[in-house]
């Protein structure tokens, strides 16, 4: 790997007699991990079923290593029916750091494709509310797409500017978009677009970012400022501006792990991650918190009824929030406010959508669902073949079933989709984007 001289330098006087070892971890392999989404299964109860070798990652419990040389978890039905993510060992950290508490209104600023997100997500309880949010819309579409797989309903996907979102928060989290030096080793093709714009150029919305969110956190609020770069002019010297341009900010200390290197410059809470003294990339972390009183405004989860014959399939005790029509569109949207003039990708859930006034049910409401919240369930073994035809959008023999009308189809008891059965026929009711390719 060919390294930019002008960082090679930086990286020399930032380590001074540990850079060769930095330099020799750069032609070792990365480490790959995958994170276990306890919004759907215990990660004791995952690890009973888990088909791969996994290796606990320090800094996050539900997070692992898998031998990537050797598993393809993004192929394996499990990630269809959104039991794990996929994640860079050292990107879970901030999302851990975040420590989500029941009631929390929680940003996440910078959000796709959503690693960070999905994991705030499994942390959260029914009272909190999560705004997830990208500037490009593009990117946001995928970060919409994870969240679904997760199962997450009370959440707003935006696409917009932070500072235009009108709401309070009590957490916080800006994963900045950085120069990128931690991730040199897993996708060395970051170094063309490092030589274009390095961190001279990304301290500046860096700082710009981090002032607009703490605009945002409610006196007593906590936010989380990272990102998967060395660079100090966007690390230290971001927090210590946001600390000085805001005397009402203070830092929190971070429990440290193995191999972690404290912050320079005297910012000793704040945690670097080295990837020649860890097992992940490079990536910082910083945890402030805003003075005063934490006064919460839990999201209400009252459970409502909408006139839908489909819904006669759904346990009542499923439907929290409340039902909003926008044209062909059915929505579960969670009571707060929803904000007008913003960059909506999503409120809540999509349930499903009218089609010649028919209710067709979306993916994302079968991702939702738990297996025992729905009446008509084909429920497949793993080793089955017709789970991979019907993640592949094929017919599948439903014979033995009994069943006519809408199905569940589940893995080992883990919603996957909806189908629809008329005699001996299956229809599948895969969503033809999300098909295993
Ligand atoms: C490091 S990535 C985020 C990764 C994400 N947190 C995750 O865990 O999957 C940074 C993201 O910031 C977004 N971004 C860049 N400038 C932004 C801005 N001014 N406001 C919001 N998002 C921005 C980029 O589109 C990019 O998706």
């Amino acid at each position: 790997m060919k390294l930019p001289g002008s960082f090679e330098r930086q990286m020399k006087q930032l380590l001074q007699d540990g850079y060769e070892d930095y330099l020799a971890s750069l032609s070792r392999p990365s480490y790959y991990g995958l994170r276990v989404n306890t919004a759907k299964i215990s990660v004791e109860d995952f690890l009973k079923i888990s088909p791969f070798e996994l290796q606990p990652v320090p800094w996050c419990p539900s997070g692992f290593y898998y031998d990537a040389a050797g598993e393809k978890p993004a192929k394996h039905p499990y990630y269809h029916a959104g039991l794990y993510y996929l994640q860079e060992p050292s990107a879970m950290l901030p999302g851990e750091v975040l420590k989500i508490e029941e009631g929390d209104v929680i940003l996440d600023g910078c959000a796709a494709p959503g690693g960070k997100s999905t994991q705030i997500f499994s942390h959260m309880a029914d009272s909190c509310l999560l705004v997830s949010n990208d500037i490009s819309a593009s990117r946001a579409q995928g970060l919409l797409r994870n969240l679904e797989m997760a199962g997450c309903t009370n959440m707003l996907v935006t696409a917009d500017q932070v500072e235009r979102i009108p709401f309070r928060f009590d957490k916080i989290l800006i994963d900045a978009p950085c120069s990128g030096q931690g991730m040199f080793r897993r996708q060395p093709q970051l170094i063309s677009s490092y030589l274009k714009r390095d961190g001279s150029y990304y301290s500046a919305i860096q700082k710009d970012l981090l002032d607009k969110a703490v605009g945002l956190l409610k006196s007593g609020g906590k936010l989380v400022y990272s990102t998967c770069t060395f660079d100090v002019r966007e690390n230290e010297e971001v927090i210590q501006y946001c600390l000085d341009e805001h005397p009402d900010m203070k830092l929190l200390p971070i429990r440290s792990c193995e191999g972690f290197a404290d912050g320079l410059n005297g910012l000793t809470f704040c945690r670097r991650l080295y990837p020649h003294k860890i097992k992940g990339e490079g990536h910082f972390v910083a945890l402030l918190a805003k003075e005063g009183m934490v006064n919460k405004t839990p999201v209400s989860s009252e459970v409502f009824q909408y006139d839908e014959p489909f819904f006669s399939h759904i346990d009542q005790q499923f439907f929290r929030g409340r039902a909003l029509r926008i044209e062909d569109r059915l929505l579960m949207v969670p009571s707060a406010d929803l904000p007008a003039g913003l960059r909506i990708l999503r409120s809540g859930l999509l349930l499903g959508r009218y089609r010649s006034g028919i209710f067709e049910p979306s993916q994302a409401l079968a991702m939702a669902l738990r297996k025992e919240q729905f009446d008509q369930v084909i429920d497949l073994r793993v080793s089955d073949e017709r789970v991979l035809r019907y993640l592949k959008g094929e017919t599948i023999d439903c014979r033995n079933f009994n069943l006519e009308g809408w199905v569940l189809v589940c893995v080992e008891g883990w919603p996957l989709g909806f189908g629809k059965i008329s005699g001996d026929i299956f229809k599948n009711r895969y969503d033809r984007n999300w098909r295993y390719v």
